[in-house]
């Protein structure tokens, strides 16, 4: 099986990606992401973790309902509660894997699961066991795996491999990892292990030491994994986990060393990770690669006269390869319903009912009135607001007045509804978005601590929407509320009320490394 030159892509955005501080998505997000990874032609969506939250669970159901060409994934400890979980979640999938885990290094088993060797030995057993009465597609995980013992693993392994785990996930947890040792432990494992050519090997690497990109790498040419583990814009908890779009572009680009396929629609990559970005509020820097906008932007004369005279003086890729278009004029104030529609539909936004077109439409012609050029950019940017709005959250935003001159403290007055009531506020402070802020609170003195500020064009010019991400951290928990608007106060208050609603919204959910 690992001889064969398929690498398959499992994106993780929506489990471990969403385990990132603050990025905690709803359903509806959650399956937009969901499609957009469809176009993007990943094998294996991991939807999240069935048993950590009643609204996970839903996320999970409502994507294998809906996703067909990949297989739709879901986490869950092992145990047989956290799998029933799972195989309830994904019953709707025409392919579904259940994807089950627990830790193997001497540290985690003892410090975190006070369990002996054997007792987690006969759980992962037990557990791969279990899960296989509801689907053939199971995927076992050694948590911690790069810090455990070799001979404990072979043994857990191949007892899994037994089991009938078809694909086995060799677990940089805490990204420890190093190229070439932890490919070279991959490949020792494959050739201990008895029975290791019955199931595909995966790589699953943090980036604590930004390596993730790397030891996957290695884990696929030494180790030889046919399966990586990864996110878009490589998000994920701590530092993050592999980034998808660089193990792409890495296989693609230096095929004469990897040698292998991957079946991605590389166009897509941009698009995806500009809507991943913008649904959690995550940036991404100007200079990641492929996905940074400086990541094909040329500023020194001299890479600019290469670049004129031929493009691979210094360009080892197309920007149109990855996605990257030139910002196109798409509607305008003059275009109809049907022209807002079919670039919705281009776009893979799907509205569920022909209300929401309707509410998205009228959003639409609000902006082209006071825009006079709508660029794809603007369009997600509405759906995201429009969606915020139409899941009847507690609190939304209604008007803005705001007041600032040079040697005056500013001041403003904010209209919002709260729990279906309308409420008027005003207050002052030392920038508009302090005053805003300060409103705000005086009626929902919500007393979050507000850990992050930050604003981005959405597309090019002055005339661009600034969209703005406001995290907030209250009693250990950190949310992320984004709002976009051609008015960046506004677009801020907007931001604020959507992060207050995150906190409203109090779905806890269980981290699967707990
Ligand atoms: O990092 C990790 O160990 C995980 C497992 C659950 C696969 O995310
Ligand atoms: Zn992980």
């Amino acid at each position: 099986m690992a001889d064969s030159n398929k690498l398959i892509i499992f994106d993780t955005t929506l489990r471990d990606g969403e385990q990132s501080p603050g990025a905690s998505m709803t359903k509806e997000e959650k399956i937009r992401i969901a499609r957009q990874l469809e176009r993007l032609k990943v094998d294996v969506i991991e939807a999240g973790f069935a048993a950590s939250s009643p609204g996970d669970f839903e996320a999970i159901k409502a994507i294998a309902g809906i996703i067909k060409d990949s297989v739709v994934c879901s986490l869950s400890r092992a145990n047989d509660r956290d799998i029933s979980r799972a195989a309830e979640a994904l019953a709707p999938a025409p392919r579904k894997r259940i994807h089950t885990f627990i830790a193997t290094s001497p540290l985690h088993m003892e410090k975190k699961l006070r369990m002996s060797p054997d007792q987690v030995y006969e759980q992962a057993r037990q557990a791969v066991r279990f899960a296989r009465q509801f689907t053939d597609d199971v995927e076992f995980s050694p948590e911690d795996g790069s810090r455990s013992d070799m001979d404990f693993l072979c043994r857990v392994l191949e007892a899994v491999i037994d089991e009938g785990a078809t694909t086995i996930n060799f677990a940089d947890t805490v990204g420890y990892g190093v190229p070439e040792l932890y490919g070279q432990m991959l490949r020792t494992l494959r050739e201990r292990i008895p029975n290791s050519d019955k199931a595909v090997w995966s790589v699953h690497c943090h980036n604590d030491l930004g390596m993730a990109v790397a030891n996957s790498l290695a884990g696929v040419m030494i180790g030889g994994a046919r399966q990586v583990e990864c996110t878009i814009n490589g998000l994920g908890e701590r530092a993050g986990n592999t980034a998808l779009e660089e193990i792409i572009m890495a296989v693609r680009t230096r095929k004469d060393h990897f040698g292998l396929e991957v079946g991605i629609d590389t166009t897509q990559i941009v698009p995806t990770s500009k809507l991943v970005s913008q649904i959690t509020g995550f940036a991404v820097q100007p200079n990641k690669a492929v996905v940074g906008a400086n990541a094909f932007a040329h500023a020194s004369g001299i890479h600019q006269d290469g670049i004129l005279k031929a493009r691979d003086t210094y360009e080892i890729m197309r920007a149109e390869d990855v996605g990257w278009s030139a910002n196109k004029i798409v509607l305008g104030k003059l275009s109809g319903r049907n022209a807002f529609k079919q670039r919705l539909d281009e776009l893979g936004i799907t509205l569920d009912s022909e209300a929401e077109v309707n509410a998205a439409f009228a959003r639409f012609k609000e902006l082209a009135d006071r825009k006079s050029e709508i660029f794809d950019e603007d369009i997600m940017a509405l759906v995201s607001d429009e969606q915020q709005s139409h899941e009847k959250e507690h609190y939304q935003f209604v008007s803005l007045s705001q007041r600032s001159e040079t040697g005056e403290k500013p001041h403003a007055r904010v209209v919002f509804s709260m729990g279906g009531r309308e409420v008027s506020c005003e207050g002052d402070g030392n920038g508009p978005v302090d005053a805003i802020v300060n409103a705000i609170e005086t009626q929902t003195q919500s007393g979050a601590e507000l850990l992050l500020f930050s604003v981005n064009a959405i597309t090019t010019g002055t005339q661009s929407q600034g969209e703005v991400t406001m995290r907030l951290s209250k009693s250990g928990r950190i949310v992320n509320g984004v709002g976009a608007d051609l008015d960046i106060v506004v677009a801020s208050a907007k931001a604020y009320l959507s992060a207050l609603n995150k906190l409203h919204s109090k779905t806890e959910k269980l981290n699967p490394q707990m």
